[in-house]
């Protein structure tokens, strides 16, 4: 474990002073070692008061250090600007980082929405992006965005009490108002994903975008500051849990449950397209079914969905 980690998380548990004797023997490293820390600590942003008779933690601040993430560490990687975390996710993917690496920013300058939108990223959201190697095929990809949209909507329900509502294919609406996104970009030979990036971007302490009249954020909703690290911590262990100790088959039909999508009229938006109908169904890779005015079914595998 990150050195930083285990100071703060035993000033944590104390709170109160603890000696720099007591720090350098639980860490294994000398007390000079230990002040060290501490001054960057402080550096960072960390309020710690240093006493005669050792350190006390008084507040953290809200920055996403890889050292938060208590066990991640190693594949964290936390910056506080990028242009966008796809990016960033891709070159180390491509570079062969390992399984579940996960690239955060402070905000992004060039944040990137679906059907080549922007999605601006400015400080006290939630920016990341998750690299993923799951070992099914990839005509079974969508899966893996369906189980992230579904981790983070029983995330927020069970943290804030929120009724957070998926719409398909991924977002995230709270009173129909949009609090998240997911985008999602795939490598792959013919039977095989070489990775699957999934980037989330959650409203969480930043004001909605103007312009955007259908979002909002958790600070909004809820009347507080939210931590982004406990709320970020939360949703690895779900989604993790998820992805990697269930197979993906039951996704999409527990996905269905907290959806605001179907038996309802919606029109599907692509860079081609327009397809109005009443959504019917998602079948087992994600596709919207939708029963056309004629009566016949189409199947679609991605757009922007508007309910109407
Ligand atoms: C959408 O609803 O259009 C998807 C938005 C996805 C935004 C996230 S923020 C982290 C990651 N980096 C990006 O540039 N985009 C995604």
């Amino acid at each position: 474990m990150e050195k930083k980690g285990q100071i703060l998380k035993i000033l944590r548990e104390k709170k109160q002073v603890v000696s720099g004797e007591v720090l350098s023997a639980a860490l294994g490293v000398s007390r000079v070692a230990i002040w060290k820390h501490i001054r960057k600590l402080q550096e960072f942003g960390y309020h710690i008061v240093s006493t005669p008779k050792g350190y006390r933690l008084e507040s953290s601040p809200d920055a996403l250090f890889s050292w938060e993430f208590v066990g991640r560490e190693s594949k964290i990687h936390y910056f506080p600007v990028v242009t966008s975390t796809m990016d960033i996710a891709r070159d180390l993917a491509r570079r062969g980082c390992p399984d579940f690496t996960i690239v955060i920013a402070g905000r992004q300058e060039k944040g990137r929405g679906r059907l080549k939108r922007n999605w601006v990223s400015s400080e006290g959201g939630l920016y990341f992006t998750l690299v993923l190697r799951p070992r099914i095929p990839p005509v079974l990809s969508a899966r893996v965005n369906f189980a992230a949209s579904l981790a983070l909507s029983l995330t927020l329900r069970k943290r804030f009490n929120i009724d957070a509502r998926v719409k398909w294919p991924n977002d995230l609406l709270v009173d129909n108002r949009k609090i998240a996104g997911i985008l999602s970009e795939m490598e792959a030979e013919a039977d095989r994903i070489t990775f699957i990036n999934v980037g989330i971007g959650i409203n969480v302490n930043n004001d909605p975008p103007s312009g955007e009249p259908l979002a909002c954020s958790l600070k909004g909703l809820l009347g507080k500051e939210i931590s982004r690290n406990e709320l970020l911590a939360e949703f690895l262990e779900i989604f993790e849990n998820r992805i990697h100790n269930e197979a993906l088959d039951d996704v999409i039909s527990e996905w269905k449950r907290y959806t605001l999508t179907l038996n309802r009229p919606v029109r599907i938006v692509t860079t081609r397209e327009t397809t109005e109908g009443l959504a019917l169904d998602v079948d087992e890779n994600g596709s919207l079914v939708i029963e056309l005015a004629d009566g016949s079914t189409k199947k679609i595998s991605h757009g922007d969905c508007f309910h109407t």
